[in-house]
């Protein structure tokens, strides 16, 4: 298959107040990160996969509200977020496949589930705008991150093992898939998500929007009474 072509350089040069501080929080995080898991690319994902599936649905739930209240038209962003929701998910159900977390990352992700959400929450009520350069900050180091997993496979420091069930499936992946196709198609993915923040940040801020990074298509997930039937 054809991987992905992902612009690795695209970053977004911060611009005033806001901008500056999504940023530094951005770096500080990347370096609790960085101290906390080092190289260890499977469980940095699991971890941070719970935390990155959590800004898509909040942004859609107060823009949701929002439209109901002013009853107006969302221009189609309460879509696009709850897809970015679902999509960070599915990495999350992914990589579960390859990294099991260990007991004290479970306990990580329970207690950052709830800071991180009613500050995402708060932020998002006050400042809409940095709450989307926030995340599209935190995509770029998603592409990075990721970018990095892939040396380490390439340099044969992580096994490149087989692609799991549930992201083949879900990529339309061919059964010879491996890890390394895994990654690239994750990849591309956070580098949408990038653009559609970035993007959704200018737009509030009154700039121009820059394009958008194509994402991978994605099967639709089946709910079970469907299935079943
Ligand atoms: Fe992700
Ligand atoms: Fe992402």
């Amino acid at each position: 298959m054809t991987a992905p072509l992902v612009d690795l350089s695209i970053h977004h040069q911060p611009k005033g107040l806001s901008d500056r501080v999504a940023f530094g929080f951005t770096k500080l995080l990347r370096f609790c990160a960085d101290t906390f898991f080092a190289k260890r690319y499977g469980h940095r994902a699991v971890v941070l996969e719970t935390v990155a599936a959590v800004p898509g649905m909040v942004g859609a739930t107060i823009n949701h509200l929002s439209c109901l209240r002013r009853m107006c038209d969302d221009k189609g962003w309460i879509k696009t977020l709850m897809d970015e929701a679902e999509n960070e998910r599915m990495h999350l159900m992914t990589f579960i496949e390859i990294s099991k977390p260990t007991l004290f990352e479970r306990f990580v992700i329970v207690s950052v589930q709830w800071v991180f959400y009613l500050f995402f929450f708060a932020l998002y009520l006050v400042s809409s705008k940095t709450a989307h350069r926030v995340v599209g900050y935190f995509e770029e180091e998603a592409v990075i991150s990721y970018t990095h997993y892939l040396a380490e496979i390439d340099e044969g420091r992580s096994p490149n093992v087989a692609a799991p069930e549930i992201a083949k499936r879900y990529w339309g992946l061919p059964d010879e898939a491996t890890l390394r196709d895994v990654v690239l198609v994750v990849r591309a993915d956070e580098a949408h998500h990038r653009d559609v923040n970035h993007g959704y940040a200018n737009e509030l801020g009154g700039l121009p929007i820059q394009a958008v990074a194509p994402c991978p298509p994605h099967a639709a997930l089946e709910p079970t009474w469907k299935a079943a039937a």
